[in-house]
């Protein structure tokens, strides 16, 4: 038994917050995928009309394999329910998110869903966020912002791929994943670094999710929240 037979089986288990007719985001990385795919057949099975709003390629992807409905988040009034994963969650549910690059347009769904699963494997939780945040910055703003984030005490890296290009996310956008040592009070630091002209978004979630799963290592999970 392992952290994918946990993922597999919370997956299960929140389809039961899958409603008839609802309108759903779908976050992006691997804990997303793995609902993601019990989704589509789910929704086959019980002949449901969902729509889902996809926050990446990546899972636009596995969501159009599993014969999903994708539809832009321009042409939906609510978002019932958003399923995705986390980088790092602390014991006050703030969330550090973005390890996909997938921030804004997850930052985007989760601020507005009416209800937020999230789920992750128990190496996640801490007490206080302490991993990188990630910052997505406006390719003009490269050095300027970057020298926002040094004053605000963060230390910046810019996020690159193979042979040292650049990431480039799919709103064109670059990404510094950002030392901040400790963070004891997120909510301000996010709101700080958010104020610096060119950020984009920042990787500190502090949307409080309604159900939180947490899968174990002996492949069972607990809910939390
Ligand atoms: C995407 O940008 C991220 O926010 C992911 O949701 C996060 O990195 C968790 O991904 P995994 O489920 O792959 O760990």
């Amino acid at each position: 038994m392992s952290f994918d037979d946990a993922i597999s089986a919370l997956s299960k288990d929140a389809l039961k917050f899958v409603k008839n007719n609802s309108v759903l985001g779908l976050g992006s990385g691997r804990a997303a995928t793995a609902f993601v795919k019990e989704l589509g057949k789910y929704v086959k099975e019980k002949n449901m009309t969902i729509r889902a709003v996809p926050t990446s390629l990546q899972i636009k992807l596995v969501a159009e394999q599993g014969g999903i409905h994708i539809i832009g988040a321009d042409q939906i009034d609510r978002i019932d329910a958003v399923f995705d994963g986390a980088d790092q969650i602390d014991s006050q549910g703030n969330l550090i998110k973005g390890g996909g690059g997938a921030l804004l347009r997850e930052n985007i769904l989760i601020s507005s869903a009416k209800r937020v699963i999230i789920m992750a494997d128990s190496t996640k939780f801490v007490k206080h966020l302490n991993r990188t945040v990630p910052v997505e910055v406006h390719p003009f703003a490269r050095s300027t912002a970057k020298k926002f984030i040094e004053k605000l005490g963060g230390k910046p890296d810019l996020r690159t791929i193979d042979r040292g290009y650049p990431f480039i996310t799919e709103n064109g956008n670059i990404i510094y994943d950002c030392d901040f040592g400790t963070i004891m009070v997120p909510k301000p630091l996010s709101q700080k670094i958010k104020q610096i002209p060119g950020v984009v978004e920042v990787g500190i979630f502090t949307r409080k999710p309604d159900v939180i799963y947490k899968a174990k290592g002996n492949g069972k999970f607990d809910i939390l929240a």
